[in-house]
């Protein structure tokens, strides 16, 4: 996403300086990513990402994970050293990294917060607190921190700039929360890499909050004895009631109606900056529809 961000900004061929930096700057990404996701797995007793067992759940690390994510999280800042130390937007990027890194915290605190391990209570889980939750924990550092590198590097750094790529790209971010969400309990996992585990650990997902929204009373009982447990049996249970709800359906309708209000914030708040429409057009095309 640097890359193309960088493309789109620039609107002519990348030098090869320009275009390994950015390139490296992706890596910065990866980098952070990598070391969230590590602990990540750790919080949510996951068991599989990317194909392959988690790094906590290998023999001799356990909860050396913890330590071993800090590694990664510090190496970020001593690439972006290596490598940006002199140039005129080092300090910019820094901070965004920092801040960044900040938000993403803020969204894996309130994740956890509303993932209560005992006395579920269900009137905690709101949409616009699944919404609070995604745009923290997900859409900063997975699409607003990308694009606003290479704005950056392109040397476009106001404010207004700014403010506009954050609204649209953390609308981005929140759908892809929500994809996110319906993959881990309706993806298959050998596409998507990762076994699910958010209705073991009672996440404030978007599908409990729909599944809240359209229950009878009945339905209700059986979410409440079967949500957040570990046991298969309870968890088939909650995804049988999904399915009885129609939210397959009821996804991907989002999904197109999502699709549309992203086209239309595109076209309105774009052209009040100097970005390339194209841009945000291309990163919405690439996630609209995705299996993992
Ligand atoms: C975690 O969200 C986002 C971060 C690592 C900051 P999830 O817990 O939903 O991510 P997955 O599903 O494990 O990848
Ligand atoms: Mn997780
Ligand atoms: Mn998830």
């Amino acid at each position: 996403m640097v890359v193309a961000s960088l493309r789109h900004i620039c609107d002519r061929e990348l030098t090869d300086d320009e275009e390994k930096k950015a390139i490296i700057l992706g890596w910065c990404v990866e980098w952070l990513q990598a070391f969230f996701l590590v602990a990540d797995d750790v919080m949510d007793e996951s068991k599989t990402r990317r194909g392959q067992p988690c790094w906590y759940t290998k023999d001799g690390v356990g909860l050396e994970a913890v330590n071993d994510s800090f590694l990664i999280g510090v190496t970020t800042y001593r690439l972006l050293k290596k490598y940006f130390g002199e140039e005129s937007y080092y300090v910019k990027i820094l901070e965004l990294f920092n801040e960044v890194s900040y938000q993403t915290a803020i969204g894996q605190t309130l994740d956890l917060m509303f993932s209560p391990h005992k006395d579920l209570d269900f009137t905690k889980f709101t949409l616009i607190r699944f919404k609070t939750i995604a745009k923290h924990k997900t859409a900063y550092y997975s699409f607003y921190l990308p694009v606003a590198l290479a704005m950056h590097m392109a040397g476009v750094s106001d404010d207004k700039s700014h403010n506009i790529a954050k609204t649209i790209l953390l609308a981005m971010g929140e759908f892809f929360q929500i994809q996110d969400d319906y993959l881990d309990c309706f993806g298959e996992p050998s596409i998507t890499g990762k076994g699910g585990s958010d209705i073991e650990q009672s996440k404030c997902t978007w599908l409990i909050v729909q599944a809240l929204d359209h229950v009878n009373d009945q339905q209700k009982d059986i979410l409440k004895a079967n949500y957040g447990k570990s046991d298969p049996v309870c968890v088939q249970k909650v995804k049988e009631l999904y399915n009885e709800l129609n939210l397959k359906e009821l996804y991907h309708q989002y999904e197109e109606s999502s699709y549309k209000q992203l086209m239309s914030l595109i076209e309105n708040k774009v052209k009040e900056t100097q970005l390339p429409p194209g841009m945000f057009q291309e990163f919405a095309d690439k996630i609209y529809k995705r299996n993992k």
